[in-house]
């Protein structure tokens, strides 16, 4: 038996499989996630990924610039003496997100797309997204008033995109009207539309000295539920918001592949510390090809519909991609 139809033919060298590759990753699109604090750190759970402090995080923007990126989304990791039970430091304006993103911005100006999250966790003293109520339970709309205040906050201090990670109902729109209203019309909405409750968050928690009690599940969503994906994005569609995110990514591509059939506007991954942390582990070990590795994730995650990929390799790869 001689075959006639071949498709290892498109597969003979290199030249010919770059002609017919179906997923091309490029710097444009790749987010650096930064971590910034009061003092730089290394990250132990994430070899590789520090904390930075404001003038350091200025040097690493300059060079995202430089490396080509589409972005960085940065964290504000207050020290634990400005935690509050409300999360106060969150939109005051010498919050430590506001002054990240004031060095950034000094920094780049517009040759980068400034993100910054809009979440109260890592400045609340139980390190969770919002206020509790008197039952110990994250307040939904208690919490909303507070997102606004900090996403007027992060505009004020010069942010291109707020980006609201707690999973609170409503929290699109409550934002969108407070930008508006405080003239920030420009100001985009990146939405973690379709957020789980996530083991690989773990090293993150780590990075933002997280203080977390208990759990996010009555907020982000169960690992199980791909339908619901949708009818989260489909909600933060209807509240305006401007860009999508599916979080975490690699071990949710299918979600991921059902928000990019319907969106209609950007639609984000986030690659998140545990999927980094993996690979960085096992590669250490000597049990993968780290680059190869690397490369493979950030594309799976292209393959499966990201338009835009948060990954703590995004200058490292942008380096790869030249
Ligand atoms: C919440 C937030 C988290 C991450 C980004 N924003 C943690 C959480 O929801 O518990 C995780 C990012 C990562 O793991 O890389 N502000």
């Amino acid at each position: 038996m001689t075959p006639t139809i071949r498709p290892r033919r498109l597969r003979t060298t290199p030249a010919m499989r770059r002609l017919v590759a179906e997923t091309r990753l490029h710097p444009h699109q790749l987010v650096w996630p930064l971590f910034v604090g009061r003092d730089a750190a290394p990250i132990s759970s994430m070899p590789g990924v520090m904390r930075h402090d404001v003038h350091s995080v200025a040097e690493v923007a300059r060079q995202a610039v430089h490396a080509g990126l589409g972005g960085v989304m940065l964290f504000g990791v207050p020290d634990d003496a400005d935690k509050d039970e409300m999360g106060t430091h969150g939109w005051l304006p010498e919050g430590m997100g506001q002054r990240a993103v004031n060095a950034v911005r000094d920094a780049v100006g517009d040759d980068l797309v400034v993100m910054v999250d809009t979440c109260l966790d890592e400045f609340t003293t139980h390190g969770h997204c919002g206020v509790l109520d008197d039952g110990g339970r994250v307040d939904n709309d208690a919490t909303l008033e507070l997102y606004a205040r900090m996403a007027v906050a992060q505009a004020r201090a010069g942010a291109h995109v707020v980006s609201p990670s707690g999973m609170m109902d409503g929290q699109v729109a409550v934002i969108r009207e407070a930008l508006d209203a405080d003239g920030h019309h420009d100001v985009a909405i990146l939405a973690y539309a379709a957020k789980y409750a996530s083991a690989f968050y773990g090293p993150f928690r780590e990075a933002v000295a997280s203080t977390l009690q208990g759990d996010r599940r009555t907020y982000q969503q169960d690992p199980g539920n791909r339908r619901e994906g949708l009818r989260e994005t489909r909600l933060d569609l209807a509240e305006g918001a401007d860009m999508v995110m599916v979080k975490p990514a690699s071990h949710y591509l299918d979600v991921l592949a059902d928000v990019a059939a319907i969106s209609e506007v950007p639609v984000a991954a986030y690659q998140v510390s545990g999927e980094y942390s993996m690979v960085e582990a096992a590669a250490e070990r000597g049990w993968i090809n780290r680059r190869m590795a690397v490369e493979e994730s950030v594309g799976s995650i292209v393959r499966a519909g990201a338009d835009i990929v948060l990954t703590y390799w995004a200058k490292e790869l942008a380096g790869w991609l030249k």
